[in-house]
């Protein structure tokens, strides 16, 4: 419906062969840039996962992924000092323990490392928002995320008796200080465990932050050096999402975990599952998305950077931007620190 007015503008500029409406008028001055722009990175929408381990090294470097390391309860406390400067949301804290079983026994022990660790953080930064993995990967002697089932390959795990243990982990987690507990391992009906678990246990105000869909996806490579969590047989296909399965299957994942109760829903990894990320923003709108900017995503930056083939910190910001924009609320990213120095300069 363009008025005759307008239609004689347009047929004058199409005769001079001119375009009308031009999109640069939007770009030409960095004020008017900054004025249309409807993402911004913000780092009290970020959390970094830090790893904590039980070993007497200070500080192990994990090669896999520059400017992250294992650390022991003693640099935790120098990186928390750190951290709680840095304005972030938070941290999301992976344990290595001294001990490996079947059942993961480090993992519910109220004497266990990441127990231990919480009880460090809460000491000197009481106010910095901690959230805690729930999974047992790190802690089990065979690398699965819970119990081993009996039925063969397409049950490696035990689903209903990892329930049991989900709840134990972040009961034992709320107790030592825990403000928010995530589960990633991706057990049929997880949220609902632990969310029974939790009021059971008086911590009806704990929320659940679900990685509901969380794809079994070779980017997490490098984690699994820093968290010393590789399967040792087999993989995790049939509990973690088939990156070919319809991008809808993330949906029905999504309404699960909010069903159980989850307060905040996870996409994971992000880059390559940005549309999954925009599909659960669209379809349940207000639900707060976080999306896990995973180690690989992280690792092929540097590695592409070390090489001189990229600029390592305007790749990182716009990997950054593009999940926001994807619809996130909340990244989980290896980038934290170092986004938030570089937004500084
Ligand atoms: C499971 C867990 C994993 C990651 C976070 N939680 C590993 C896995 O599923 O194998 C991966 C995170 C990353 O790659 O950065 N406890």
């Amino acid at each position: 419906g363009a008025t005759p007015a307008r239609r004689l503008i347009i047929e004058r500029c199409r005769a001079a062969g001119f375009p009308t409406v031009r999109m640069r008028r939007l770009r030409y001055h960095p004020a008017i840039r900054q004025l249309v722009q409807t993402v911004r990175l913000d780092p009290g929408r970020w959390i970094l996962p830090l790893f904590v381990h039980a070993r007497s090294e200070h500080r192990v470097p994990i090669s896999s992924m520059p400017g992250h390391d294992q650390l022991s309860l003693d640099a935790l406390r120098e990186e928390i000092e750190e951290v709680r400067r840095l304005g972030l949301g938070g941290v999301l804290l992976f344990g290595i323990p001294d001990h490996k079983d079947p059942l993961g026994s480090d993992a519910t022990s109220e004497q266990g490392i990441i127990c231990r660790a919480i009880r460090v953080i809460k000491e000197i930064a009481p106010e910095l928002l901690v959230i805690t993995d729930e999974c047992f990967c790190e802690y089990t002697s065979h690398g699965h995320c819970g119990a081993l089932g009996k039925a063969g390959a397409h049950d490696t795990v035990d689903n209903d008796q990892t329930l049991r243990m989900l709840g134990w982990q972040a009961v034992a987690h709320a107790r030592a200080g825990a403000d928010m507990v995530a589960p990633s391992g991706m057990m049929d009906g997880m949220v609902g465990a632990i969310r029974q678990a939790l009021d059971q246990a008086g911590f009806t105000h704990v929320p659940i932050m679900s990685y509901s869909a969380k794809y079994a996806s070779a980017f997490y490579g490098p984690f699994r050096e820093a968290a010393e969590s590789a399967p040792q047989f087999g993989d995790r296909r049939s509990y973690q999402m088939d990156p070919a399965a319809a991008a809808e299957q993330a949906l029905r994942e999504v309404e699960l975990d909010l069903a159980e109760g989850a307060d905040i829903v996870m996409v994971k990894p992000a880059t390559s599952y940005l549309d999954i990320i925009r599909l659960v923003k669209e379809r349940f709108p207000g639900v707060p998305v976080a999306a896990y900017n995973v180690s690989g995503e992280y690792s092929m930056v540097w590695a592409a950077a070390e090489k001189g083939w990229l600029d390592l910190q305007r790749v990182a910001l716009e990997m950054l931007t593009a999940i926001h924009r994807a619809g996130a609320d909340i990244i989980i990213t290896y980038w934290a620190k170092q986004a938030v120095k570089w937004l500084k300069q």
